[in-house]
């Protein structure tokens, strides 16, 4: 694992003495683009009893102090990457009332999900002195949300923290569940913990600065959910992908909403993992061969997400679980969300056997994985014909990506 360059605070602070209040935005003329992102907002609950929280997914919710009012009068520290940092923490600093020294600006990328980037944070959090009831404000994709995570989980015994999530990755997927972590030099995510938010807001209007392959590396993850559970969700991305590509502000609403219902209904069943959750990895264990053989660096986590979606969908088929028909469909629409259903070049399936069988979801010496009956419909199996998994790889390996 790479060393981790220092972090930096976050500079000038411009952060105005109060945030500004409702009717100060209203009358500043902001008030018809608040009516106009009510009009898309969407918000469910992630039902966990005592640890329940809200999601509320809109565009410019950073921008709303009214969206920080739950946390007035406690001691807030934000915790976000360079990327981000010049985007949208001025936003959220003037949102929430922060001041500037209370930001800590670290580098960004999956290098940083590291034992010594979560040392930096915690002697951050100690020597700016966050009380036991302060809350972490994580601002960011994946990493800054599964660090600052577990930084807050392990902290003081654990305080609370939000997701800020920046990346459509984070807003359908790891801001909503509670799994937070550092990868291993073993492996990736081997350190963590369980700590759920206390609320998420995904506001849509961040994902208009996201690169074009993180957008796509996300849709991997929301056809993995049309595929597993919703196939509704599916079927609406067939028709209206193109609006998801331009950003289409009540689709990215609505699509999300789905993809966060469908992941808060299986946490909420099967919070750590014994169970159901494990249909979440649908096409991951495909994928997690991908991203070991190509060294973490070429393919991000989505794009190998979306190839393992359509070999996942092919061993159905060839099972006879799932039509020809709609295997093809899974393969279609990843690659109209620009990913590619090619293996990376020189991937063998002997290579694909031997990464997948050090897959943490081998049982009892037998490869399990997530398949489909039906789109919209998955199961968790080790009980299926290896020559079929054999047919599959074989298939792919014979066209490997350019
Ligand atoms: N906790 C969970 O349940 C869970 C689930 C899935 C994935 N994950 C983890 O999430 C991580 C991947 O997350 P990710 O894909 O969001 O990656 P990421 O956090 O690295 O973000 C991707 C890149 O986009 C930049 N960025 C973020 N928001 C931006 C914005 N709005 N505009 C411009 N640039 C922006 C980041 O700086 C980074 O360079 C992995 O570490 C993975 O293990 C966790
Ligand atoms: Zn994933």
């Amino acid at each position: 694992m790479k060393s981790t360059p220092p972090p930096t605070q976050a500079e000038t602070p411009t952060v105005p003495p109060s945030a500004p209040s409702k009717r100060a935005l209203t009358k500043s003329g902001a008030s018809s683009r608040r009516l106009r992102a009510e009009a898309v907002a969407r918000e469910l609950q992630v039902r966990l009893g005592a640890r329940s929280y809200p999601l509320h997914i809109a565009p410019g919710l950073l921008s709303d102090p009214a969206n920080f009012a739950a946390l007035r009068g406690r001691l807030l520290r934000v915790i976000t990457d360079q990327n981000v940092a010049p985007l949208y923490l001025q936003k959220v600093l003037t949102a929430a009332g922060i001041a500037a020294e209370e930001a800590l600006v670290l580098p960004a990328g999956e290098t940083q999900k590291s034992w010594t980037t979560l040392e930096t944070v915690l002697d951050w959090l100690l020597k700016t002195r966050l009380p036991r009831d302060g809350v972490v404000l994580a601002l960011g994709g994946g990493v800054v949300g599964d660090l600052a995570g577990f930084a807050a989980a392990i902290y003081q015994r654990g305080v609370d923290f939000v997701q800020l999530p920046t990346t459509l990755l984070a807003q359908v997927d790891s801001s909503v569940g509670g799994k937070t972590g550092v990868n291993h030099a073993q492996g990736k995510n081997l350190i963590g913990a369980f700590h759920q938010p206390q609320m998420v807001l995904a506001d849509t209007d961040t994902l208009k600065t996201l690169p074009p392959r993180e957008l796509a590396a996300g849709l991997a993850e929301v056809i993995k959910c049309g595929l597993l559970g919703d196939a509704p969700l599916f079927g609406k991305l067939e028709r209206e992908l193109d609006r998801m590509l331009a950003l289409d502000p009540a689709t990215l609403a609505e699509v999300i909403e789905r993809c966060c219902r469908l992941k808060a209904r299986i946490v909420a069943e099967d919070e750590r993992e014994s169970g159901p959750r494990a249909l979440l990895n649908l096409g991951h264990t495909f994928a997690h061969a991908v991203e070991t053989y190509t060294g973490y660096e070429r393919w991000l986590h989505g794009e190998a997400v979306g190839l393992g979606l359509c070999m996942a969908a092919d061993l159905s088929a060839k099972l006879g679980w799932l039509p020809q028909a709609d295997a093809a469909r899974c393969t279609t629409l990843v690659e109209r969300a620009g990913l590619s259903v090619h293996p990376p070049a020189g991937m063998q399936p002997a290579d694909f056997l031997r990464l997948m069988a050090h897959d943490k979801k081998v049982a009892g010496g037998r490869l399990r994985l997530v398949l489909l009956r039906a789109i919209g419909e998955s199961l968790v199996t080790a009980d299926f014909d290896p020559a079929a998994l054999d047919a599959t790889l074989a298939q792919f390996c014979a066209h490997a990506a350019s």
